[in-house]
């Protein structure tokens, strides 16, 4: 297969000036392109980042200078396969894969029924993605567009996926947050620093042409409900209030329900349901919420919680607090 891309030469004489750790610079696509060998596919763009695997781990790249590009490197078939596998991609789903590369993972999710884009800016692998996707015969499903994957609309996506680069994921991360509650996100190999995936996977790839050993990650992210902030519950047998601090799916706070002292407590966050439990191992209990339009409702309390079933909870008035038991 041949792409158009810059020349080795000028991108190995860029990168020869680059200190190992403070590596940043990848691929810059220019106007003067020049076709790109298969050895090239198979050697050069491996060796990106077999180099940064072997001289930088995921935080020090993440601290360096923001990359331009990430090289064409194909994710593995079994690896996309096992990607959409821990995103339970079905057909309810619509797939983006950003740098979508030849168009792999979009075909693979259209094969299991969902609908799915590519956003890539190389023009030649679009077109190479189209070709493929007709072969395979659900262009119907994929779709592919010329685009900066900074630029793209995801708010239709319930599954995001990348194969990029740390810091490309980090930059990425804010308008992944800010996705519907409940997108699932996965990433090949790379992580979100702070963020802490909800599971990841170590797959043997043996046909791997990049990084040391002969591996994937492959890590799975849920976007969180935004709930940080003071909520007041209302029902017929009382009030209550309920302080969340939250940093991406793990909550902290505290709840005072009727006349009951309040309770420190701790919970996670999966998509729009909360699981909250008292911080203290001494008191039992869990309290299942659920985000409901612009408020909460509780699902199932036990324990130090009892109190709190049936109260509907409303986001507190900015600065303000909760009416009084
Ligand atoms: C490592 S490859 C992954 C390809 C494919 N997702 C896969 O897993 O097989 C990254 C892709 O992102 C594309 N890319 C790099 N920078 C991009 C940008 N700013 N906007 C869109 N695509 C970009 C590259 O051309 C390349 O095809």
């Amino acid at each position: 297969m041949t792409r158009p891309a810059e020349s080795a030469g000028r991108w190995l004489e860029r990168r020869g000036n680059a200190a190992p750790r403070g590596m940043t610079v990848i691929l810059r696509k220019g106007r003067n392109r020049i076709p790109l060998t298969g050895l090239l596919h198979t050697f050069l763009f491996p060796a990106i980042f077999l180099l940064l695997a072997a001289t930088a781990g995921p935080a020090a790249l993440a601290q360096a200078t923001p990359v331009e590009e990430v090289p064409f490197v194909t994710t593995p078939q079994d690896v996309a396969e096992a990607m959409l596998d821990l995103a339970a991609v079905t057909a309810g789903d619509h797939l983006i894969d950003l740098g979508s590369g030849d168009g792999r993972i979009v075909i693979a999710a259209a094969r299991r029924g969902a609908t799915a884009l590519g956003v890539e800016n190389d023009p030649w692998l679009v077109q190479e993605s189209i070709r493929k996707a007709r072969d395979a015969g659900v262009s119907a499903r994929a779709r592919f567009v010329e685009k900066d994957l900074f630029d793209a609309d995801l708010s239709s996506a319930s599954v995001v996926t990348l194969y990029l680069l740390p810091e490309v994921n980090l930059r990425l991360r804010p308008s992944l947050l800010a996705l519907r509650p409940g997108t699932r996100v996965v990433s090949h190999d790379w992580d979100m620093g702070d963020w802490r995936p909800e599971r990841s996977i170590t797959l043997t790839v043996p046909e791997k042409s990049v990084g040391l050993t002969k591996t994937s990650r492959v890590h799975l992210w849920v976007v969180a409900a935004r709930v940080d902030g003071l909520w007041c519950g209302e029902g017929a047998r009382g009030r209550g209030s309920l302080r969340l601090r939250q940093s991406f799916q793990q909550l902290h706070g505290e709840a005072a329900i009727g006349d009951g002292t309040p309770v420190a407590l701790s919970g996670q966050v999966d998509g729009e349901r909360l699981a909250l439990r008292p911080s203290s191992p001494a008191t039992a209990g869990v309290w299942h919420l659920a985000v409901d339009g612009d408020g909460m409702r509780t699902r199932a309390a036990d324990g130090a919680w009892r109190t709190a079933a049936g109260l509907v909870w409303r986001r507190a008035a900015t600065h303000g607090g909760c009416p009084a038991s």
